[in-house]
């Protein structure tokens, strides 16, 4: 099956090489990106409006969080219709459009898909309340009955994503209280049941309706969760493991073995194309060990590695996940990815100087403790990426990054909304604070988010001075920061490099050698002496051969 009628660029779908193995792939996500109606809401042609924005900043692919039918209940990963775009963010015209805009700027698209549960406003979770018990339809999902003589208690004890339990009882057609349907998120998101083949089919149909669109590939929401150990029975998680379960083992729920079909499954689907379409996991697991399974050479292309996201700001810690993230994955033959920020995660400009712990998925607010100072933020973000942009494999980058954009941490309560926070009756803060609209311009309405000032969550005044056109041209700011690390990686392929560390004369710096690029990171508070070398891009000014506390360096 080809696809050449409907994608306008050849090109890209016919010259391959795996281009998902050296990728720098950046997130839109499309409500903060650009709104283009005024709503304050961001959109599909918002995003065709900034590609040149995008090829100017050098990456190679972009990864669209959800646009699909929804009624928005977890910012669209409750997706009504799999095959159509919501009408918040525009139609199915606006999607072609920006998909044939991208590829004729060489930028590669890949969508979110999500397939571990629908919304409760989905056809098929409508029909499975009206068609009641026992039926075709209830199989679909995860429908049981409850425990206790009147069956009012839960199926089991599993605790939602959000917060709150993971079960809800419905009302059956004729009134009274009936079965309870599993939700691993919000109660508006219901589990699919992946051993039902109607399911299995549907999502194939799904794949193939945005391959045959061009599409490059897919991230895969929630990829750990879709099969549930026999029986279903009760678990307890760990309160520090982080909503997604990230270093709990044996979870019924996350990674049960029934998966690797799936994927061994989907990867046929992928395959009968031509131009390399790639699937990337979103998998929480344990240890990268257990992930690089999921990237098998049947199975899916990518994985995120949240091992590395999750890594302090230690040297010792993260040259221990660089090189078990090269072992693990370079032995199933996959190229490891690298990710600092996304939409669920604090944003690294205020993670890497956060002084209290702060699980994954809780986010911050105005009473959290440990706030992180923003000057150390913004300095050790700057460091880690130009570390992680110089690691040989695939990065991910999270829209604003680019910007130095921090958590917006005061953020007021009445504007909150992730269902974390309501399902946990605000103890929980939530992703709210990294979702915050781009800014891009210094003045004007939204900075530049909308033309009529609109933005579904307040930008705070600092960013002004953080907005694109302010940050263009000024040769110390981080957009050029990455503008050049980007360019430099490219022209010397360091995605396809090999890493070879050597002493950089302190426990406190990563010194590695990619592609013939000399990279050192100072996460010390010392500063050290600098080797001899040409200086192709660094994160703070530097002076007299010397590398500041919390800076990297690219040497030639
Ligand atoms: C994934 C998404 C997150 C969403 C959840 C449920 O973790 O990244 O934003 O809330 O899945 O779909």
């Amino acid at each position: 099956m080809t696809d050449t009628a409907t994608n306008p660029d050849v090109r890209l779908t016919t010259v391959g090489g795996e281009w998902w193995r050296t990728a720098v792939i950046y997130q839109i996500y499309p409500r903060s990106f650009a709104d283009s109606s005024g709503d304050g809401i961001g959109d599909l042609p918002g995003v065709t409006a900034h590609l040149d924005d995008l090829a100017s900043l050098g990456i190679d692919a972009i990864w669209l969080s959800p646009f699909q039918r929804s009624p928005q209940k977890d910012a669209g990963y409750d997706v009504a219709d799999y095959c159509d775009v919501d009408p918040l963010f525009g139609t199915l015209a606006d999607f072609d459009e920006m998909l044939a805009a991208a590829h004729a700027r060489s930028i590669r698209i890949i969508v979110d898909l999500v397939p571990n549960h629908s919304s409760d406003q989905h056809a098929w979770f409508q029909a499975a309340l009206a068609a009641g018990p026992g039926s075709p339809e209830r199989a679909r999902y995860m429908f049981r009955d409850g425990r206790g003589p009147n069956g009012d208690e839960a199926p089991n004890n599993w605790e939602s994503v959000f917060g709150g339990p993971a079960w809800t009882r419905v009302t059956e057609p004729d009134g009274t209280p009936g079965q309870w349907y599993l939700h691993l998120f919000d109660a508006s998101q219901p589990d699919f049941d992946w051993s039902n083949e109607g399911v299995q089919e549907s999502f194939r149909d799904v794949l193939r309706f945005w391959l045959d669109r061009g599409v490059d590939g897919f991230r895969v929401d929630v990829a750990h969760g879709l099969v549930k150990q026999h029986g279903l029975p009760d678990y307890t998680p760990d309160p520090e493991a982080g909503s997604m379960g990230g270093n709990e083992a044996a979870v019924p729920y996350w990674g049960q073995p029934g998966v690797h079909d799936i994927w061994r499954d989907w990867h046929d689907v992928l395959a009968a194309y031509d131009g390399d379409r790639a699937l990337c996991a979103e998998a929480w697991l344990p240890t990268i060990a257990q992930t690089a399974l999921w990237v098998r050479r049947d199975e899916m292309h990518q994985a995120f590695n949240f091992e590395y996201l999750e890594t302090d700001w230690n040297a010792g810690a993260l040259r221990r996940v660089i090189d078990e993230s090269l072992r693990a994955y370079g032995e199933v033959g996959a190229p490891s990815t690298w990710v600092l920020s996304n939409h669920d995660v604090v944003r690294h400009a205020s993670r890497l100087a956060l002084t209290a712990d702060t699980p994954q998925g809780a986010g911050i607010g105005p009473k959290s403790p440990g706030k992180p100072d923003p000057v150390v933020g913004l300095r050790r973000a700057r460091a880690a990426s130009a570390l992680m942009l110089a690691l040989p494999g695939s990065a991910y980058l999270y829209q604003g990054e680019e910007l130095g954009l921090p958590e917006v941490i005061e953020l007021p309560d009445d504007v909150r909304q992730d269902p974390t926070w309501f399902r946990t009756n605000g103890e929980r803060y939530g992703r709210d604070g990294c979702r915050v609209p781009l800014p891009w311009s210094a003045e004007g309405p939204a900075y530049g988010f909308s033309d009529t000032g609109a933005s579904w969550l307040p930008q705070p005044a600092e960013w002004s001075a953080l907005a694109r056109e302010a940050q263009q041209g000024d040769p110390t700011s981080t957009l050029s920061l990455y503008e050049t690390l980007l360019a430099e990686r490219r022209a010397r392929d360091l995605g396809a490099g090999t890493l070879e560390w050597f002493d950089g004369g302190s426990p406190d710096v990563l010194a590695f050698e990619n592609g013939g690029v000399r990279v050192l990171a100072n996460l010390g508070s010392a500063p050290v002496a600098l080797p001899e070398g040409v200086v192709l891009a660094a994160s703070e000014p530097l002076a007299d051969s010397i590398l500041p506390p919390d800076t990297t360096v690219w040497l030639a």
